[in-house]
């Protein structure tokens, strides 16, 4: 394996690099863009960007938030398709193959297995929501939003997520389709999903900032995310605030490694990744827009939490015109959304099982979904029969949200800072970002920025909580 890892760092620093045998490779340099665009842009950005948001008090969440975005997400996102480009294997291996050759501990790899075990983890609690979300097109597309009062809407949610049966079948529909994208190999069809919905998923959320504009409230939204109130943050706050930057930009979690090392040398990382990380903000953004004016119009509380937008958004579609067919198509995008990311959170473990143990894509897919499907109902039963088993008042589904993101990515993320910063030779790295300037800003922030940053919510986070 070893041997096999370095032959094709060697063959990947010809142009273009010939991909080890039975490797997928990007065909264009789009194709990369658009599957990891497809990967970060999801319910993170839709879902859990305003829920999180109005837990956290608003304004100086958001600001906290584009910090790490910038100083932590960006140049570390940089860093993970730059382990995935140059190691050209899966996660574990990918890490192993550059410990070799700068020379340091082949046990480097646990960053690239805690990727892999993240992507798994985040995948068995994301699949439920997505489930939540295909459920919807069904709700909106017969009606049921139309002239419901915000309490009625509520209860739709309610009935929806106290139901085990009706999730754990909505989130099984996820995962197969999931799969069987992955298993028929990453490449097709995610292009196409990627270059169709994703505009129209932003055409869309512009739509509903549209009528957002029309409450009589957007000021109230606005100010609400943009006027920052530090005295409404705390330790924790904080924590989320990284966390998210983490699973926002897809960072950590295996996918965003792997699909770097399907990338030939020709693609400029720097660009390309602030393309990613400015998108993906921008769309966050704008849901918050649309959806805050909607929670103050309709008193609701901000602070509702996993349920907000799917509560929020079809009190708008059942009262804006053609609310039927947009609440339609907004959950049919927001479902492709939830795909592309589900996708990119399932390829590291295929890629790892097929590379390592010589399964094929059928039978690594059929492993991989099985876990996450049994893993899966511990968050499907947290909003129902397990809804008073907690630790520390988090229910199953919290738990793992929270210790993935807030404290498992962050970690690694610190990982690869040092691992890129300081372990890797800087003629590796300048070879990766051939442009000086590019490689000069970024090789400062990952060496100081990243790290010192990570540090400080961590050491912010225990103070307070302790
Ligand atoms: N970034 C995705 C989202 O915002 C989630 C994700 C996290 C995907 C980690 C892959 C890896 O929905």
């Amino acid at each position: 394996m070893q041997k096999n890892a370095t032959a094709s760092i060697n063959t990947a620093a010809n142009a273009g690099g010939m991909p080890a045998a039975g490797r997928l490779n990007w065909s264009t340099r789009m194709a990369f863009i658009l599957a990891a665009t497809g990967s970060a842009v999801g319910l993170g950005n839709i879902w859990k960007f305003p829920y999180i948001t109005g837990e956290n008090g608003g304004g100086a969440f958001v600001l906290l938030y584009l910090f790490c975005i910038a100083l932590i997400g960006i140049p570390l996102l940089i860093a993970e398709v730059m382990i995935g480009r140059r190691g050209k294997h899966s996660p574990p291996d990918a890490m192993k193959a550059l410990a070799k050759e700068a020379g340091v501990s082949r046990h480097w790899s646990l960053v690239g297995w805690v990727g892999v075990i993240t992507g798994f983890l985040l995948l068995s609690f994301y699949l439920v929501v997505a489930g939540w979300a295909v459920s919807y097109i069904f709700t909106a597309g017969t009606g049921a939003f139309h002239g419901a009062s915000g309490d009625e809407i509520g209860a739709m949610f309610g009935g929806l997520v106290g139901d085990p049966v009706a999730t754990t079948v909505w989130g099984s529909v996820v995962l197969l389709i999931t799969s069987a994208i992955v298993i028929k190999g990453v490449k097709q069809g995610l292009e196409r999903a990627v270059t169709t919905m994703m505009p129209g998923l932003l055409v869309l959320l512009l739509v509903l900032v549209g009528y957002a504009m029309t409450t009589g409230h957007f000021a109230e939204g606005v100010n609400f995310m943009f006027n920052p109130d530090f005295s409404k943050l705390t330790g924790t706050s904080v924590l989320v605030a990284l966390g998210h930057a983490f699973f926002s930009l897809s960072l950590a979690g295996g996918g965003m490694m792997t699909y770097g090392s399907y990338l030939g040398k020709d693609v400029s990382l720097g660009k390309t990744v602030l393309t990613i990380g400015v998108l993906d903000t921008l769309v966050a953004l704008i849901a918050g827009l649309a959806i805050f004016p909607i929670v103050f119009a309709n008193n609701l509380e901000p602070g509702a939490g996993p349920g907000l937008i799917f509560v929020t958004l079809p009190i708008a579609f059942g009262q804006m015109p053609m609310g039927q067919v947009v609440g339609l198509l907004f959950f049919i995008m927001l479902s492709f959304a939830a795909l592309t990311s589900a996708i990119s959170l399932m390829e590291p473990a295929v890629s790892f099982l097929t590379e390592k143990k010589g399964y094929s894509r059928l039978k690594a897919g059929s492993m991989t979904a099985a876990g996450i499907w049994v893993l899966s109902l511990g968050s499907v039963f947290s909003f129902n029969i397990w809804q008073d088993h907690t630790l520390y008042g988090k229910t199953f589904f919290d738990v793992l949200d929270y210790l993935t993101s807030s404290w498992i990515m962050p970690l690694s993320g610190l990982a690869m800072a040092v691992f890129t910063g300081w372990v890797m030779k800087k003629t590796s790295t300048k070879e990766e970002l051939p442009n000086g300037m590019t490689h000069t800003l970024w090789r400062f922030l990952i060496r100081y920025i990243t790290p010192v940053g990570i540090l400080a919510v961590f050491l912010n986070a225990i103070g307070v909580m302790g």
